[in-house]
């Protein structure tokens, strides 16, 4: 029996792995032990309807209320009917989440309109999940795990992916014969100058289905959080949870009014989209923006400890000073278009995780959905490799990543990318991003251009606001406040 490969061992490609058995697998990442991957900086933790009273009709409805209802429906409800039972296994396999006196303890975050998040270890909740899933995995007799191996092209016969083609640490290229391949290779942060996630979020797994055929969706989507902390030379940026807001912090001006008074009924907590173009208007017109969490004084260190860690390291108390916020590129709702089961339009190829769009998430994910649905398409997608042919032919044909953008191109990149597909767009800026990446030497050959034309060309053909793709110059959909004109014309 051949293997099925996995790409990517963040949450999506852990629980895939597990899932697959007793198929053999071949798990191959680019880091060690899952740490690397944007899961393991997951603060939020996972949404599911487990609290007295909620149920998973209240999850969907504030899933396709933060997706300004483009979500699709049957995968929606797939999903939170799913998530208790996920939550469980997890707990099953160790994860030691949050409790109080009455069960899980269940946090909020923003666009839910109750407490439904369950947490591990507080805001650590990304990489709690990920040590007991990466502790599983290396004692599943079925995998074999490679570590420190990079994604450089895709094996082909007969229309049918059959191969992966990757490199090691030391540069030395090797072919792994595949009867499925999952691509759980995580997101595009890392094309952006502001971004939460970490350097893997490149994008290389995006850009190699597209460019062995495989249909696209929702490229356009893309959620800014708007609570990173306000340190323009990091990389990633530091997160300072949207749990925060949902224990009571409150977004500040400079002299102290709330930001999102007057702007959505449920202020802090509005869907992520609305609270960050708010933050991004209001820094573009000079202001700045402050995370207030001083009421969270006595909770910090227990319930928030990456948070106050993050703070320490850089000389701020977050019990007596008000915090400076700004949004970054956080998640892509779009992706590798896939089915169900994790199937892309491409046989023996699958997706699951951040790199896929099954169109769950709509225009804009809700809070902690996203490792929810790691967990949940992962597992259905392992499931599904399992019925994959027992031996496939050798690969005809390969299709290549190519040519990688040097540190300085990208640095570039990131400017364009940043100025034209942020929290709001317009077709002058899409425009011009696509004319600089076209006419650089650097840039226009690498995949990571190519891949940013793609995305770039995606927003300028949705020319009406959804979600969190904002049009200034386009029609904007009732919940969407107005783009100053005054910005609309600058352009
Ligand atoms: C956060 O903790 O604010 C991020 C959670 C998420 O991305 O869903």
């Amino acid at each position: 029996m051949q293997d099925v490969v996995i790409v990517g061992a963040g949450v999506a490609g852990l629980c895939a792995a597990l899932a697959a058995a007793p198929r053999p697998v071949l798990l191959l990442s680019r880091g060690r032990d899952g740490v690397e991957s944007a899961s393991a900086l997951a603060q939020g933790g996972i949404a599911a309807a487990v609290g007295e009273g909620d149920d998973p009709q209240a999850h969907a409805a504030d899933t396709f209320a933060a997706g300004a209802h483009h979500n699709e429906v049957a995968a929606v409800m797939s999903l939170v009917q799913a998530a208790p039972a996920a939550v469980e296994w997890l707990a099953a396999l160790g994860v030691p989440f949050d409790r109080d006196g009455r069960g899980w303890r269940l946090g909020r975050e923003g666009g839910h309109g109750r407490a439904r998040i369950v947490h591990a270890g507080g805001d650590g909740s990304g990489l709690a999940i990920v040590r007991v899933l990466a502790r599983a995995v290396k004692a599943a007799s079925h995998v074999r795990w490679l570590e420190d191996w990079e994604l450089r092209g895709l094996g082909v016969r007969d229309g049918r992916v059959v191969a992966v083609r990757a490199r090691d640490a030391g540069g030395h290229l090797q072919e792994f014969r595949a009867a499925a391949v999952l691509l759980a290779t995580g997101g595009i942060g890392a094309l952006f100058g502001a971004t939460t996630n970490p350097p893997g979020a490149d994008g290389a797994g995006l850009a190699l289905a597209l460019a062995a055929g495989a249909a696209a969706r929702d490229l356009e989507f893309l959620q800014f959080h708007p609570t990173a902390l306000a340190v323009p030379e990091a990389r990633p940026r530091p997160l300072l949870t949207e749990a925060l807001r949902g224990a009571g912090a409150v977004l500040r001006d400079d002299e102290g009014r709330p930001l999102m008074a007057g702007q959505h009924p449920l202020g802090d907590l509005a869907p992520r989209d609305i609270v960050a173009r708010r933050l991004f208007r209001h820094l573009r017109e000079g202001g700045r923006c402050w995370l207030d969490a001083t009421a969270l004084a006595e909770r910090l260190a227990a319930e928030f400890p990456t948070v106050a860690g993050i703070c320490a390291r850089r000389g701020l108390d977050p019990a007596r000073q008000w915090l400076p916020v700004a949004p970054a590129m956080h998640y892509h709702m779009g992706g590798v278009a896939v089915d169900a089961d994790g199937r892309t339009t491409l046989p023996g190829l699958f997706a699951a995780g951040e790199v896929a769009c099954s169109g769950v998430h709509g225009a804009n994910r809700l809070a902690s959905n996203s490792l929810l649905e790691a967990v949940v398409a992962g597992r259905r997608a392992g499931a599904a490799m399992r019925a994959a042919p027992a031996r496939v032919a050798a690969a005809a044909d390969s299709v290549e990543l190519g040519v990688g953008a040097t540190s300085s191109d990208l640095t570039r990149l990131r400017r364009w990318m940043d100025a034209a597909l942020g929290p709001e767009r317009d077709a002058a800026g899409l425009r011009r991003a696509l004319t600089c990446i076209a006419a650089d030497v650097g840039l226009a050959g690498s995949w990571q251009g190519r891949l940013a034309g793609r995305l770039l060309e995606a927003a300028l053909a949705r020319p009406v606001s959804l979600g969190a793709h904002f049009r200034c110059d386009g029609i904007s959909s009732p919940e969407a406040p107005a783009c100053p004109a005054s910005r609309a014309s600058s352009r």
